[in-house]
C-alpha cells in the first residue's frame, strides 16, 4: 500500500486554522485517524445517520442499471472510499460481467486495509493511500487501452466543499478523466431540518466522539494538550447556506499549547472551531454543479424514505 509523507502539513494546517479570524477552523480531512475511521463507521451504523443507508439502498436496488449503462473494460476508482461497504454491492453486479479493477482512494489506512480485506476476494483491488487529487492521477497513469474509468463519490462526501469548491473539485477530477467516463456522485437531499441535525447530533454521543477525536488527533500527533472535557460538539442548520455546520465549542476561557506547531492559542469562552461543512442539495442543484464541472448527468437515482440522490454523471 502506498504511504504518502506527510512533511508537516498537518502542523501547517492546524497552525493556519486555529489562527484564523472571526472564526478557527480545522480541515474535516484530518478526522481520519485511525480512531476517527472506527469512529466513522460506528455513525453510519446510527439510526439517526439514514443517509449511508439510503446510500446503500440505492445501489442495492439499481446497481444493475448502473453497470449496464457502462461499457465493458471498466476500472472503478473510489474517491474516499473509507471501508468500501456500500461499494461492495456495485462491485458484485459487476464481477458478474467481468473481471473486477478496482482502485480505492483514501487517506486512511486503516480503512483501506480493512476495504482491501473485504473487498480484494472480489477481483484485483488496489488501494492507494492518497489525496483524492494525487489519487486521481495515479489511477489515470494505470489506465489500459481502451479501458473506461467508473469514478465512484459515495456518502454525500461532495457535501464537505464549500460551493464554489465543490464545483473546483469535480472539474480537478474531470482533468484525469477523458470522454466517455464516468463519475457516480452521491449527494444528500434537503430535508426535515430535524432529521437532518439528528444525523449530525446524535444522542447516543458517537458525533460527538467523532468530533472530539479531531483534538485528540491533534495532542496525540502534534504534542498538544487540548483538554477535551472542556470542548463539546455542536451542530447547527444554517439553511441560508443549505448546509450542517459541526462545530467545537470552548466551555470555558483557555490557553491551548501545541508544541508539534510552534503555537500557543487563546479561546474564549464560547468561542467555536468550525471542523466540518456538510451541504445537503437540491436535484436540479447537481445537474447545474456538474454541467459546471464539465460532465452531462446521464442517469439519477433517488430514495424516498431518506432523501437522497445517486447521479451518474459523463465527462464531456
Ligand atoms: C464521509 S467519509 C465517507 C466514506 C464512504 N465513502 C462512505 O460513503 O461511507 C469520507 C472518507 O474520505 C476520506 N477522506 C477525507 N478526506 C480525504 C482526502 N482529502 N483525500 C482522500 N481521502 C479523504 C476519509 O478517510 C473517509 O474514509
Amino acid at each position: 500500500m502506498y504511504a504518502p509523507a506527510l512533511d508537516g502539513e498537518f502542523a501547517r494546517d492546524v497552525c493556519a486554522g486555529l489562527q484564523r479570524s472571526p472564526l478557527k477552523t480545522l480541515p474535516c480531512r484530518y478526522f481520519y485517524d485511525d480512531l476517527g475511521s472506527v469512529l466513522f463507521d460506528a455513525i453510519t451504523r446510527l439510526p439517526e445517520y439514514g443517509l449511508s443507508r439510503s446510500d446503500a439502498r440505492i445501489l442495492e436496488s439499481s446497481a444493475r442499471a448502473m453497470v449496464d449503462a457502462l461499457p465493458p473494460d471498466l476500472a472503478v476508482a473510489e474517491l474516499g472510499s473509507g471501508t468500501g461497504a456500500k461499494t461492495r454491492l456495485l462491485l458484485e453486479e459487476l464481477r458478474r460481467r467481468e473481471r473486477v479493477v478496482y482502485y480505492p482512494i483514501d487517506v486512511s489506512e486503516q480503512a483501506l486495509q480493512q476495504c482491501a480485506q473485504e473487498l480484494g476476494p472480489l477481483g484485483d483491488v488496489y488501494p492507494l493511500r492518497m489525496s483524492y487529487l494525487e489519487g486521481m492521477r495515479a489511477v489515470a497513469g494505470r489506465r489500459a487501452p481502451g479501458q473506461t474509468l467508473l469514478v465512484l463519490f459515495l456518502g454525500s462526501t461532495i457535501g464537505n466543499f464549500e460551493s464554489d469548491a465543490a464545483i473546483d473539485f469535480l472539474y480537478a477530477i474531470r482533468t484525469s478523466l477523458e470522454p466517455g467516463d464516468a463519475l457516480l456522485l452521491g449527494t444528500d437531499l434537503v430535508k426535515d431540518e430535524r432529521l437532518m441535525l439528528a444525523a449530525y447530533d446524535d444522542p447516543t454521543g458517537v458525533t460527538a466522539a467523532f468530533n472530539l477525536n479531531l483534538l485528540g488527533r491533534i495532542n496525540r500527533e502534534l504534542d498538544a494538550d487540548f483538554d477535551l472535557r472542556q470542548f463539546e460538539h455542536h451542530a447547527r442548520y444554517r439553511a441560508d447556506a443549505q448546509r450542517i455546520e459541526m462545530r467545537l465549542r470552548s466551555k470555558t476561557h483557555q490557553k491551548v499549547t501545541v508544541r508539534g506547531a510552534g503555537l500557543i492559542v487563546d479561546f474564549a469562552r464560547g468561542e467555536e472551531i468550525l471542523t466540518e461543512v456538510c451541504h445537503k442539495f437540491r436535484p436540479e442543484q447537481i445537474c447545474g454543479m456538474a454541467r459546471a464541472a464539465g460532465y452531462r448527468l446521464e442517469a439519477q437515482w433517488t430514495d424516498q424514505a431518506w432523501p437522497f440522490a445517486e447521479s451518474l454523471l459523463a465527462a464531456v
